[in-house]
């Protein structure tokens, strides 16, 4: 299986990437973890990035595309892959097309998740990350056993994302809008687009992509 997941921010991409990535045994390629990995590790990439994403800005496309060329031809991936935050322009969406015919790679669908904007900042307000496994908790509907926590690596460093204040929340709201949003214009004609509604539970969301993923196999 071989999936772009697209929607704004909040709205579960990442989440959904995770339940997906375990049923079909494929690695969950999320290039906003890949960013915050060089942030915490200090490389050059990441202290250039670490302002442009607290800004809630896009990093530049030729580096994230070199990123993920470099990610796709790992071993994991030749089975099959997430790509959740990537592409996030048309420009993006393109380079990636290239990518990929160069790799040899077909997609099996582009999967859109939807949902009001009122609902995806209520959800990033109450975040936490942990900044040890890269887990991800809801204060309200998914909070860690013991708070402060990581149920998965028993960290105490569950923090707030920077870009998770109400102002960036904003700003990365209207960046979607203006830039990635036209990428479903973009992969409509394809045939590949999966609308999904992201407004449910955890598990029901994941059931509607499930489904979605499940009428093309069986048309195909
Ligand atoms: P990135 O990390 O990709 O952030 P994002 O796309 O803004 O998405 P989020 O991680 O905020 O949300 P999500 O949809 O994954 O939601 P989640 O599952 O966590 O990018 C961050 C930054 O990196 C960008 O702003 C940019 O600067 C840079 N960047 C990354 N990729 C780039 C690219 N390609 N080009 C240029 N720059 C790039 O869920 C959110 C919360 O809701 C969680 O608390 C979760 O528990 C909860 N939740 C999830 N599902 C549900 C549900 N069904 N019901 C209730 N709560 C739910």
């Amino acid at each position: 299986m071989r999936l772009i997941l697209l929607g704004p921010p909040g709205v579960g991409k990442g989440t959904q990437a995770r339940r997906l990535a375990d049923h079909f045994a494929i690695p969950h390629v999320a290039t906003g973890d890949m960013l915050r990995v060089n942030i915490r590790d200090k490389t050059a990439l990441g202290m250039k990035a670490q302002k442009i994403m607290a800004q809630g800005k896009l990093v530049s496309d030729d580096v994230i595309l070199a990123m993920v060329e470099a990610r796709l031809q790992e071993s994991d991936a030749m089975n099959g892959f997430i790509l959740d935050g990537i592409p996030r322009t048309v420009p993006q969406g393109v380079g990636l097309a290239a990518i990929l015919e160069r790799l040899g790679i077909q997609l099996n669908a582009i999967v859109a998740i939807a949902i009001q904007q009122d609902i995806v900042i209520t959800r990033l307000a109450a975040r936490r990350t942990c900044t040890h496994c890269g887990a991800v908790y809801n204060l309200v509907n998914h909070p860690p056993r013991k708070m402060g926590v990581c149920d998965a690596c028993d960290s105490t460093e569950l923090i707030q994302r920077e870009d998770d204040l109400p102002e960036t929340i904003r700003k990365r709201l209207d960046v979607y809008n203006e830039q990635t949003h036209p990428l479903l214009a973009y992969y409509r004609p394809t045939g590949l687009l999966k609308e999904v509604s992201g407004d449910g539970t955890v598990d029901e969301v994941f059931n509607g992509i499930l489904a979605v993923l499940l009428a093309r196999s069986t048309k195909t």
